[in-house]
């Protein structure tokens, strides 16, 4: 396992980084974690050292898990809140008084930190999809320190580390895991397309049998897609989409449903700004519900997946999420939270 090569690396898309790079930081996230579970400190990894942390949307498990992790590492997350500084904004999109040129705010909080990280999507680049990655490549662009992504519009590649974690203690590894990521209904059509796009290519990259289950209309980035396809015949799994939803469950080791917005709903010239058709589409699948009868077609000892927060009585009745152990299938929705801090700072170790 080689552990150089990570330092002063930004960390904005899983696919900047080889699949045995990945392997290697969940490898650190499960030494850290062990570590954490028997009281071991190792405070002194990141000692005085600075994240700066900029939310343009709201998180409980995002900020919460950074936060803690720098805690456990030695150093100190400073949480900035974009419109109690002056809201970084693009060349172009900057209004006088009320924002701050990226380029001067990334070479400001270089000066004093270690680290900076950027949650953006939806609103604030008023769902032009791929502005919100482009900000944080800017940032990426005018800093020397990492710039870290806690989920943007494109990626959310913590989370889906933390997917990875939670599939590979449950089945040791990911050969032969068939994992399903499926569209499930929301009442809200302002749900981001990041998580089910890094869940892809996670699994494809690590190896599993991937089953990707939507409506039609529903479908996601096609550079993704093709990205998971070459995964999938690089790295020896399988990669098929459906429009069953009862076919994703059937057999499957994992299931990962929950609502992402479609394309159409996009500003142009990706999308067609139809709030109206996006809507039309979610009301035609009300039943892609994950409900205690479908999770039994799924296969022996089979895990119930979400980033959380779910929309419950929607994406997924109480009594699968709630259902947390065995026998048979069970939901692994709070371990998948716990794993954010372990390989969040698995991360922060290597990088910064
Ligand atoms: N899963 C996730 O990113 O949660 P938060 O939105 O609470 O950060």
């Amino acid at each position: 396992m080689k552990t150089t090569g990570f330092k002063g690396r930004d960390f904005l898309a899983e696919t900047d980084f080889t699949p045995q790079e990945i392997k290697t930081v969940l490898t650190v996230a499960e030494e850290l974690k062990k570590q954490t579970g028997m009281g071991i400190y190792h405070d002194d990894l990141l000692r005085a050292k600075t994240l700066f942390m900029i939310f343009y949307n709201q998180s409980l498990r995002t900020r919460n898990s950074f936060e803690a992790g720098m805690t456990q590492l030695g150093g100190h997350a400073h949480y900035l809140d974009p419109s109690k500084i002056y809201t970084p904004a693009l060349e172009g999109k900057e209004v006088a008084y009320s924002t701050e040129r990226v380029s001067d705010v990334a070479r400001v909080l270089d000066r004093m930190g270690q680290a900076i990280a950027i949650r953006c999507y939806g609103d604030p680049v008023d769902w032009e999809y791929g502005g919100a990655h482009a900000l944080l490549r800017e940032f990426a662009r005018w800093t020397d320190i990492p710039v870290l992504n806690m989920e943007d519009d494109i990626y959310h590649p913590f989370q889906g580390l933390a997917d990875m974690l939670t599939v590979k203690e449950e089945f040791g590894g990911f050969k032969g895991v068939n994992f399903t990521m499926s569209w499930a209904y929301s009442p809200s059509i302002h749900k981001p397309r990041a998580v089910p796009q890094s869940a892809i290519l996670y699994a494809t990259m690590m190896g599993m049998n991937v089953t990707l289950a939507h409506p039609e209309g529903m479908e996601l980035d096609p550079e993704i897609i093709k990205q998971c396809e070459q995964y999938a015949a690089n790295e020896g799994g399988s990669f098929h989409i459906t429009h069953d939803f009862k076919e994703g469950f059937e057999g499957a080791d994992v299931v990962y449903p929950k609502a992402w917005c479609p394309t159409v709903f996009f500003k142009p010239p990706v999308g067609e700004d139809d709030e109206a058709g996006a809507q039309a589409i979610f009301d035609q699948h009300k039943d892609w519900k994950t409900t205690a009868e479908l999770m039994e077609l799924t296969a022996k000892n089979a895990i119930y997946m979400h980033c959380l927060p779910a929309d419950r009585g929607y994406e997924v009745d109480n009594d699968v999420i709630d259902k947390t152990e065995g026998p048979g299938w069970r939901s692994a929705v709070f371990d998948e939270a716990e794993n954010r801090l372990h390989v969040q700072k698995a991360v922060m170790s290597l990088v910064m």
